[in-house]
């Protein structure tokens, strides 16, 4: 059994987890924080890279001290500094996301794992963003301590306690077919083994999170737009209201497994010109019909996939993952790998079950900690 403490700063949340896994079975969060910020991002419609970068490095240490302490390895989050060291004596290696994502915002991550690995003697295991999401499906479900907290620029602390929900207690087995669905990136990737990543098809534009945020903003819906449409649509279902317009379901008619989703806004957008949707009263109508187009596209590509490679396990993956109507759906029509919600958007521990896995296959890339290269543009 190996522990790892693993970090995650590519965009905008700050977020540390102890994890523990013998690359055989399910890996446990044994600890975790998470500082998001949303919030202040949300009134420049998007996230702010430089904006990201600074809020990380005020974050980034009282983030690893409550984390530590969720594990049980310091007594006094706030007293982190000194007690950070002393704590990686309970674990194996350090983990970091390296690339892709900002790379402001990359950096201060991986240069508070690599300070820390130096200092303490632990390995420093590198990993993909994408190949984090990927793993997030080898998460143990169930209960766990969840301290989704804020952190403001002033020090205070906002605890926010998760639900969780239920997905398969046993391990994906292979091969398996993995939708990898976030704001920056939407795949079908076929996985025959562990770390080994043959992909099917990707989006030629816009990822899918992307396509909701894009189509909020054209609504007039505050950022992250996924989680915005998603409870407007609700709203539409629960009072039955539909568009009388159909929107483009974009590539479905295609045996290729790519992905577009740019027409997506521009159609959202020449309706709204046109009249076909009106604002502010059709938001929750036209939410809807995004919403179901964006997962008749996922859903239709995934079953394509199935059809073609015939898995033994399918996962679906990355922020929008957390969406309700797509792991309804999904679950409706199949045995689907969904992470927890909280697993689904940015996390570390995800981080962490990748390099859990990366380890016991020795594959951890392990050299000198200050050797570990960021790469904003990154590829799996
Ligand atoms: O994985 P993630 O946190 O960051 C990236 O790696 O990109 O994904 C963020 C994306 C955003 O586009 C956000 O709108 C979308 O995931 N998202 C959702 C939901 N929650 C987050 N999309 C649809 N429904 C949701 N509930
Ligand atoms: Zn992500």
């Amino acid at each position: 059994m190996k522990r790892i403490l693993a970090i995650e700063t590519s965009c905008d949340e700050t977020a540390a987890a102890i994890v523990e896994g013998n690359g055989e079975e399910p890996v446990r969060v044994v600890g975790q924080a998470l500082a998001s910020q949303i919030a202040l991002h949300r009134q420049y419609g998007g996230v702010f890279p430089d904006l990201a970068a600074r809020e990380h490095t005020k974050r980034i240490l009282p983030v690893l001290g409550s984390a530590l302490h969720d594990a049980g390895l310091i007594d006094n989050p706030r007293a982190a500094g000194q007690s950070i060291q002393r704590a990686l004596a309970g674990v194996d290696a350090l983990a970091v996301t390296n690339g892709p994502g900002l790379i402001g915002p990359l950096l201060v991550g991986t240069a508070a794992a690599m300070q820390l690995a130096k200092l303490s003697g632990k390995p420093l295991i590198g990993i993909n963003h994408w190949e984090g999401h990927i793993y997030s499906a080898f998460l143990q479900s169930g209960p766990v301590s969840t301290q989704r907290f804020v952190v403001s620029s002033t020090g205070s602390f906002n605890n926010l306690q998760l639900t969780t929900d239920n997905s398969p207690a046993t391990e994906p087995q292979f091969p398996l077919l993995v939708l990898t669905v976030s704001g920056g990136h939407t795949s079908l990737i076929l996985m025959k083994h562990h770390l080994r990543y043959e992909i099917l098809g990707q989006t030629l534009d816009d990822a899918a999170g992307e396509a909701f945020d894009k189509c909020a903003r054209l609504l007039g819906l505050p950022y992250p737009g996924g989680p915005e449409i998603s409870r407007r649509a609700a709203l539409a279902r629960s009072s039955d209201r539909q568009l009388t317009l159909k929107l483009p379901r974009p590539m479905l008619n295609r045996s290729l497994l790519d992905f577009s989703f740019s027409g997506l806004k521009t159609a959202v957008r020449y309706a709204i010109d046109r009249g076909d949707i009106r604002l502010p009263q059709d938001i929750d109508p036209a939410a809807r019909e995004i919403e179901d187009a964006i997962i008749d596209v996922l859903l239709g590509k995934l079953a394509q996939a199935i059809a073609q490679t015939k898995p033994n396990s399918v996962a679906i993956v990355g922020g929008v993952s957390a969406n309700r109507e797509l792991r309804h759906r999904a679950r409706e029509q199949l045995t689907v790998y969904v992470p927890d919600p909280q697993y689904s958007t940015d996390n570390a521990a995800m981080i962490g079950a990748a390099a859990i896995y990366r380890l016991a296959r020795n594959e951890s890339g392990v050299t000198d900690p200050l050797q570990l290269v960021t790469n904003a543009s990154a590829r799996l």
